[in-house]
């Protein structure tokens, strides 16, 4: 029988709640997965699952107090694509994202919509598109801070129209989109998981996806993808996954990535997140080793375009 650090015998983990650290503010997509995902494992696992919201720094606060936690089963993360553009963007990252995590298994993968503030006077891209030429210099783009799946979009799209905007950080998109509701933004590209109600609330205004091609959700199957409104090959799609730090017994691991198998093939689970817009992963991607030769990729894909784009935080 394996013991853990903490001498109890892997066999009968959990034997306390597991904390889930989610490296953004409540109220954003990371946040909603990480939940969803905490209700569709504590079946199959047996035991609490909590989530403690660890934001800032584009997600690498969250990140790194999970690297360096206890290898004892009980503090994961719940981690999206900043976790493979942290690297070209944080010079002093506290972490080596391929050597100081276990990757137990990709989750989703989740499309973007280019949204706007209610108030904002543009009811289609080709409008939003005049506008945005009209306002160069005074346009604010909120996104999650530096690295973020928001950021990244928003780097995207900037470099793509070639117009730069006032990037305003926030600890998540969940807050980022109170202040957009409110009109003190201007625009936005989040996760569908987030702005899909907004946009069925009419809450906000959307113009586009990130998909390559339209949405079946009711909400935003009339939206044209951004490659179909001009910004040929615009694709971003952000994927979540689940680590644990480096050295944790096998035996937990394979009882934690058993579990996320079965979470990701709970009903309830694929229903809420399929309604969002959210693609569950193949199970070929629940595998530690597929899970970490994408993220791989992703780092080696992301790198290029991050350091052209010429942004840093120290
Ligand atoms: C992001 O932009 O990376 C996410 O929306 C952050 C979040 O989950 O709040």
């Amino acid at each position: 029988a394996t013991l853990t650090a903490t001498g109890a015998f892997a066999q009968d983990y959990p034997t306390k709640p597991i904390t889930f650290v989610v490296p953004f503010a409540a109220g954003g997509p990371t946040d909603k997965v990480a939940r969803d995902l905490a209700e569709a494992m504590r079946k199959p696992l047996g035991g609490q699952i909590i989530i403690e919201n660890v934001a800032g720094a584009g997600g690498t606060l969250g990140q790194t107090k999970v690297a360096k936690a206890s290898p004892d089963g009980y503090t994961l993360l719940v981690a999206h694509i900043a976790m493979a553009t942290a690297p070209a963007l944080y010079r002093n990252l506290q972490y080596k994202t391929l050597e100081d995590f276990e990757y137990l298994g990709m989750i989703n993968e989740v499309p973007m919509t280019l949204i706007s503030r209610p108030t904002l006077p543009a009811n289609n891209y080709a409008e939003l598109s005049k506008w945005i030429n009209d306002n160069k210099g005074k346009i604010n783009l909120a996104n999650a801070g530096l690295g973020s799946a928001s950021h990244l979009c928003g780097l995207l799209f900037q470099s793509s129209i070639k117009v730069e905007m006032v990037t305003v950080p926030y600890k998540g998109t969940g807050p980022a989109m109170t202040d957009l509701i409110g009109g003190q933004v201007d625009l936005m590209c989040d996760q569908t998981t987030n702005t899909t109600p907004q946009i069925e609330g009419g809450k906000v205004k959307a113009f586009a996806v990130t998909s390559p091609k339209r949405l079946s959700t009711p909400a935003l199957k009339d939206l044209p993808t951004l490659d179909e409104a001009g910004l040929k090959g615009f694709q971003v799609a952000i994927w979540h996954a689940l680590y644990a730090p480096k050295g944790t017994p096998k035996p937990i691991l394979e009882k934690l990535n058993a579990a996320l198998k079965a979470a990701l093939k709970d009903p309830e689970f694929v229903k809420r997140e399929e309604a969002l817009g959210a693609v569950i992963v193949s199970d070929d991607r629940v595998n530690p080793e597929g899970h970490k030769k994408f993220v791989e990729s992703e780092i080696n894909k992301w790198g290029p375009i991050i350091r052209a784009a010429g942004t840093y935080a120290d």
